[in-house]
């Protein structure tokens, strides 16, 4: 629990950005969270908390204090014929916490398989793929509050989940620290095989029988294929959001470009894939300096090696603007930067 000063943040984030935290400490429980924020005296907006480091983008040095969120445990804290809650400390490895649900055959975490970063950022951020969010599985998570220093608990409402957001990134952001989330998983699985080419894949493997196991393993390989693995090459995954847009705005689009690939949303809008409006662009595969835009997945900026923060930045910003000159649609960055 000793704060250090001025240490290097390099393999603290995917993107593999080397900046200078000013102070630098590492917490496992609650009490050890509480310790460190009242003897040192911090406010929230000098604080950062930080998970696995997968969803971040640091574009200068950090002038206040890194928490790194430590806090491990998985406890099954209730179990019927139908499911089980199990509570998983924050910074427990999120798909590790997969593995270990599929050997126990617990359903429905399998379709967010490899999906790199801690169980603490996975409410926060509402993660999803391949089908499934966070929120689907989600029962309930404790949260230290800054202001008041106290624990709460938030249920799936309170949590306010949308298409990677939550309460934790609007109304309620940086002031609380999520310590655990529990999680409802099912006895008797739900398959979700419709998104994307889950099913091509479960054929190519020769899947005679469907099971949590196949899946994983359908996605592990799917995913394996397009997303650079940020230990080779440096990336926070998708950087930007699928926008979304009007009826009338995607039948225009639609009319100029008759491929442009879009998804129904309930209310009626429709989700543009900003893979493709990028790589329409032109950016997929480009490479300035040590900041790109990747050649398998044009979502992903990547890190050849020392780009900084503002390489990558910049070239998000690039890519931002000529997304909007050519199709008039704003795109929206998923990474939080810092
Ligand atoms: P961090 O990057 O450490 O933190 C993210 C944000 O949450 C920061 O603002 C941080 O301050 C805050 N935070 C973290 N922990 C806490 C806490 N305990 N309490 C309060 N605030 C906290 N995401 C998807 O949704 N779907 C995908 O398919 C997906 N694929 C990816 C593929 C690759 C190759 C990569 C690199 C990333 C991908 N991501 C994906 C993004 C990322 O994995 C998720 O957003 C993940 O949940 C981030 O977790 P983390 O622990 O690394 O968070
Ligand atoms: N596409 C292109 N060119 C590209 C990339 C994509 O044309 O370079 C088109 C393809 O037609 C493809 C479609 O976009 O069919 C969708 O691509 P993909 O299936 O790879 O998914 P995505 O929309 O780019 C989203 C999430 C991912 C998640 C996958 C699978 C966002 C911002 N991203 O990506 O999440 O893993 O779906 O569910 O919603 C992340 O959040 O970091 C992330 C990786």
């Amino acid at each position: 629990m000793k704060v250090q000063q001025n240490i290097s943040l390099k393999s603290f984030n995917t993107f593999g950005i080397d900046v200078l935290a000013k102070e630098f400490a590492v917490f496992s429980s609650a009490d050890e969270l509480t310790e460190l924020l009242t003897t040192n005296n911090k406010q929230q907006a000098s604080t950062l908390i930080l998970g696995g480091g997968s969803n971040i983008l640091l574009i200068k040095d950090y002038d206040g204090l890194v928490l790194k969120n430590e806090i491990k445990g998985i406890e099954l804290i209730n179990e019927n014929e139908h499911h089980i809650d199990i509570r998983v400390g924050a910074g427990e490895n999120w798909h590790e916490f997969v593995l270990h649900c599929i050997q126990h055959d617990w359903a429905g975490v399998e379709n967010l398989s490899l999906i790199p970063g801690n169980i603490g950022a996975s409410p926060m951020q509402n993660i999803g793929a391949y089908g499934v969010e966070i929120k689907d599985v989600f029962y309930s998570l404790e949260a230290y509050n800054y202001n008041d220093k106290k624990v709460y608990t938030f249920t799936l409402n309170d949590c306010e989940f949308g298409y990677r957001e939550s309460v934790f990134k609007r109304k309620y952001k940086n002031q609380f620290v999520i310590l655990n989330v529990t999680y409802r998983l099912n006895k008797q699985p739900k398959f979700n095989t419709t998104y994307g080419a889950i099913e091509q894949e479960l054929e190519k493997m020769g899947v005679q029988e469907l099971s949590i196991q196949a899946i994983s393993q359908a996605v592990i390989n799917i995913r394996s294929s397009k997303l650079p693995d940020p230990k080779v090459i440096g990336n926070a995954g998708s950087f930007f959001k699928n926008p979304s847009v009007t009826k009338e705005q995607y039948e225009s689009i639609k009319l100029k470009y008759p491929n442009v690939v879009g998804y129904a949303n309930a209310d009626g809008s429709i989700k543009l894939a900003a893979g493709w409006l990028i790589e329409q662009c032109g950016w997929k595969g480009y490479r300035k300096g040590d900041a790109g835009c990747h050649a398998r997945q044009a979502l992903v900026i990547v890190n050849y090696g020392n780009a900084k923060g503002s390489d990558i930045y910049n070239l998000s910003e690039e890519i931002l603007q000529s997304v909007k000159e050519k199709f008039n649609v704003t795109l929206e960055r998923e990474v939080n930067i810092i």
